[in-house]
C-alpha cells in the first residue's frame, strides 16, 4: 500500500493534461435515521464502481420488450450475450476520457476491473486517493435503528468534461443497507417436530380461490405440497433438463445449510433427498456450513425455490462484502455496494440461470436515482439474455423500511421533509417481476406483516402495466392519498403468492417463518416449472415475464381481493378485482399458466 501511495504521489505531480475545473457531480440529502460519525482511517480501502454511459440503452430496452412481448415476431429470440454487450458498451471516447483521469492518478489497464461490456470500471484505492478524485469527503455514517456503518458521502464532484463521460460513482451517495424482505415483526416461531404435514389427508379438503382442493393444514403451515396443490401443480413432474435452471441470490453474509436442506426435504420433498445445488460465492461470499450459523433468509430461499423446481438444476450465489461491516478496519475486498458485483458476475455467465429470486432490497430514495436506473438496467440486460428475475416486494406495505411500523416516518429525503409512502428497491424497477405477499387459505392480502406496494418515484410506469394500473386508479376515490405517492410510476408488485408461515428447516429443527421473502422462492419455483414445460414444447424460456404476465397470462391468476397493505400510519391501498398495489395480478395458477406458455399465444 504504502508504494502505491508513493507511486500516487509521483504520477500526480507529473501530471501534464490541465484538468477542467470540478463540477458537482451528485449532492444528496442524508437518507432520514443515519447520523455523521467519524472520518475513516485515510488507508481505509474503498472500490469505486465508475459507471460509463450506454448510448444506446434504449436499443437495448426496444429489444427486450420485442423478445418478451408474447404478439412479436421477435417473441422468445433472446439476445447473445455479446449482443448485449455490443447494446450497452460506452462510446470510445468515454473510454478514453476516463483512462486518461485514471492515468492521472497512477491507475493504469492493471489496477482496473471492466464489467464484460467495459461500461463498469472498478478500481480500489484508499479513501484518501478517492477523496482527492472526487472533491469530497468521506464519513463513517451510522443508521441509529439497526447500527449499520457505511463509508459514503452526501455529494461529489468531478472535473466538468468528464460529466458527459461519467454517469455514475458508488459507493458515494448510496445508503441502501440491502436488507432481507424476512418480515422482522413476525419472529421466527419455534414448532414441536411433528410428522410431515402431507400425512393429513384424512382431514375434510377445502377450496382455495381457484376451485382446487387444499389441505386444512395449509392454513397454518405452508408446505411444498401446500403451494402445489393451493397453485394447481400437483402431478407435474419435472425433468432435470440440464438447458433448465433456477438461482437464488443470498446476502449479508448468508449461507444456505445442507444439512438443513436434507431434513427439509427428508419431511416434504423425498424425492429430493441427496439432490443439492451449486454454491458461486461472488467476492468471497461466505458458505460456513457450521450448521448453527445458516442463515434464515438463504434456507428459505434455497428450500422451497429448490424444492418446487426439483430436479431443475440449482444454483446459490452468496456475495459478500454487505453491511453490517467495521468501517475502521483496512479491508481491500469490501465494496459494500452488492447490486453491481452480483449483476456483473451474472452478466458475465455465459448461462445464467433462466430463473432468479432475490429476497433482498430497500427504499428506493436511499438508493441515488442514477445508480437505481444503472442497477435497472443491468436487469433488463439479463431480461434480454431470457432470464426471469423476481424480487420480493418487501414487508411494509406503503411504508419505509423502518422494521417497526410505529416508528415509520415516511419522510422523503430530498430535502423538503415531505411525507410520503416509500417505494422499495429493485421491487420499483420496471424491468423485473415484483413479488407481493398473501396469507391463508382463500387466500387474502397478508396483515400479519404488510405486502409491500406501491408506485415507483424513479421509474415511469411502463406500457406492459398501463391498462391494469389506470383502471386500478381509475377505482381509487378521487383524492386518495394525493401527494403521497406518483401516479405515473411503475407500480409493484406484479404477482403474488403465501407468504406467512412457511415451514422451513434452520439450524438443525423446523421453524415457521414468513415475509415476501417468501413468496418470491416460491413463484420462482413455478416459473421455473414454466421453463420446463416450454422447454418440452419446444420453445425458449420465458424471460423478462411481465409483458406476458399482464396480458395472456392474465387467466393464469387468481385474483385476490381482500385486504390491504397499510404503512405510513395509513390502512395503505386495498386488494381490488383485477390489479393492485397489494397483490398484483394475484397469485399463479400453475397448469393453467402452463397451457398459455405452451400453446401459440394467438388461440388463447
Ligand atoms: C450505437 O448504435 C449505432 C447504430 O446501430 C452505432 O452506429 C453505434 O456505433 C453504437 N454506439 C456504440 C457506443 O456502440
Ligand atoms: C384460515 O384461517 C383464516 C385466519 O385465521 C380464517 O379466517 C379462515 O376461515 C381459515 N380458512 C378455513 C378454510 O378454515
Ligand atoms: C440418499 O443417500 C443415502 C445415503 O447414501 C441413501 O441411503 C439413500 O437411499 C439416498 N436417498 C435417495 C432418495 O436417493
Ligand atoms: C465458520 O466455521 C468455523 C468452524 O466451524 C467457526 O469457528 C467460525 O466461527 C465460523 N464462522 C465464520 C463466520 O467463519
Ligand atoms: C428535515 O429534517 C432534517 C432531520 O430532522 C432536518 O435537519 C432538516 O432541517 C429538515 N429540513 C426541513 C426543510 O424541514
Ligand atoms: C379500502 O377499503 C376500505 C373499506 O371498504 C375503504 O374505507 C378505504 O377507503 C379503501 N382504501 C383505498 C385506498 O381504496
Amino acid at each position: 500500500m504504502r508504494v502505491f501511495l508513493g507511486l500516487v504521489a509521483l504520477a500526480t505531480s507529473c501530471a501534464v493534461a490541465v484538468p477542467s475545473a470540478f463540477k458537482t457531480k451528485e449532492e444528496i440529502y442524508a437518507p432520514r435515521g443515519w447520523v455523521k460519525k467519524t472520518r475513516p482511517a485515510p488507508d481505509h480501502s474503498i472500490a469505486l464502481r465508475i459507471g460509463l454511459p450506454q448510448p444506446n440503452f434504449s436499443l437495448l430496452e426496444k429489444q427486450l420488450y420485442e423478445v418478451s412481448d408474447p404478439d412479436h415476431e421477435r417473441y422468445g429470440q433472446h439476445l447473445s450475450k455479446e449482443e448485449v454487450e455490443d447494446l450497452v458498451s460506452p462510446h470510445p471516447q468515454s473510454l478514453n476520457a476516463v483512462d486518461e483521469w485514471l492515468a492521472g492518478f497512477g491507475l493504469g489497464e492493471k489496477d482496473l476491473v471492466r464489467s464484460p461490456a467495459k461500461d463498469w470500471v472498478i478500481i480500489t484505492v484508499p479513501v484518501s486517493v478517492a477523496e482527492d478524485m472526487l472533491d469530497t469527503k468521506y464519513h463513517v455514517w451510522e443508521h441509529t435503528e439497526s447500527g449499520d456503518q457505511l463509508v459514503r458521502t452526501t455529494s461529489y464532484r468531478l472535473p466538468s468534461h468528464l460529466h458527459e463521460h461519467i454517469e455514475v460513482i458508488q459507493p458515494t451517495t448510496m445508503f441502501g443497507r440491502f436488507k432481507g424482505y424476512k418480515s422482522t415483526i413476525y419472529n421466527i416461531e419455534e414448532i414441536p417436530e411433528v410428522t410431515t404435514q402431507q400425512a393429513s389427508a384424512k382431514a375434510a379438503s377445502f377450496n382455495a380461490l381457484s376451485g382446487v382442493t387444499v389441505d386444512p393444514s395449509c392454513n397454518t403451515t405452508v408446505t411444498i405440497s401446500c403451494l402445489k396443490q393451493l397453485y394447481n401443480a400437483v402431478g407435474y413432474e419435472a425433468s432435470p433438463d440440464p438447458r433448465n435452471s433456477i438461482g437464488i441470490t443470498g446476502y449479508l453474509e448468508q449461507f444456505a445449510n445442507i444439512q438443513d436442506l436434507q431434513s427439509f426435504y427428508a419431511e416434504q420433498r423425498p424425492d429430493a433427498l441427496n439432490s443439492t445445488f451449486d454454491f458461486i460465492p461472488i467476492k468471497g461470499g461466505l458458505n460456513n456450513q457450521t450448521l448453527s450459523e445458516a442463515g434464515a433468509e438463504a434456507n428459505l430461499d434455497v428450500q422451497f425455490a429448490f424444492g418446487v423446481s426439483h430436479p431443475i438444476p440449482a444454483t446459490f450465489f452468496s456475495t459478500a462484502g454487505r453491511p453490517p461491516f467495521k468501517p475502521d478496519l483496512i479491508t481491500t475486498s469490501n465494496t459494500n455496494e452488492p447490486y453491481g458485483d452480483w449483476v456483473d458476475f451474472v452478466l458475465g455467465m455465459k448461462n445464467p440461470p433462466l430463473t432468479i429470486s432475490t429476497s433482498y432490497g430497500d427504499d428506493e430514495q436511499t438508493v441515488p436515482e442514477a445508480y437505481a436506473r444503472r442497477v435497472c438496467a443491468s436487469f433488463a440486460q439479463l431480461g434480454a439474455r431470457g432470464v426471469s428475475l423476481l424480487f420480493s416486494s418487501g414487508d411494509n406495505g406503503v411504508g419505509d423500511g423502518n422494521s417497526n411500523p410505529a416508528t415509520q416516518k415516511c419522510i422523503t429525503n430530498d430535502g423538503k421533509n415531505t411525507t410520503q409512502f416509500i417505494p422499495a428497491f429493485p421491487a420499483s424497477c420496471p424491468y423485473v417481476t415484483a413479488v407481493g405477499g398473501t396469507a391463508h387459505i382463500p387466500e387474502v392480502a397478508v396483515s400479519r406483516f404488510f405486502s409491500g406496494g406501491g408506485f415507483s418515484n424513479y421509474f415511469p410506469r411502463p406500457l406492459y402495466q398501463e391498462i391494469a394500473v389506470r383502471k386500478y386508479l381509475k377505482n381509487l376515490p378521487k383524492g386518495t392519498y394525493k401527494g403521497l405517492f406518483n401516479p405515473a410510476g411503475r407500480a409493484y408488485p406484479d404477482v403474488s403468492a403465501l407468504s406467512d408461515r412457511y415451514r422451513i428447516w434452520l439450524s438443525g429443527r423446523p421453524v415457521l417463518i414468513g415475509g415476501t421473502s417468501a413468496s418470491s422462492p416460491a413463484v420462482a419455483g413455478f416459473v421455473a416449472l414454466l421453463n420446463d414445460a416450454r422447454f418440452k414444447a419446444h420453445k425458449k424460456s420465458l424471460g423478462f415475464l411481465n409483458p406476458l404476465l399482464y396480458t395472456y397470462g392474465l387467466p393464469g391468476f387468481n385474483d385476490i381481493t381482500s385486504g390491504n397493505n397499510a404503512g405510513c400510519g395509513t390502512t395503505g391501498f386495498n386488494a381490488t378485482a383485477g390489479w393492485d398495489p397489494v397483490t398484483g395480478l394475484g397469485t399463479p395458477n400453475f397448469f393453467k399458466l402452463k397451457s398459455i406458455v405452451t400453446s401459440p399465444f394467438t388461440i388463447l
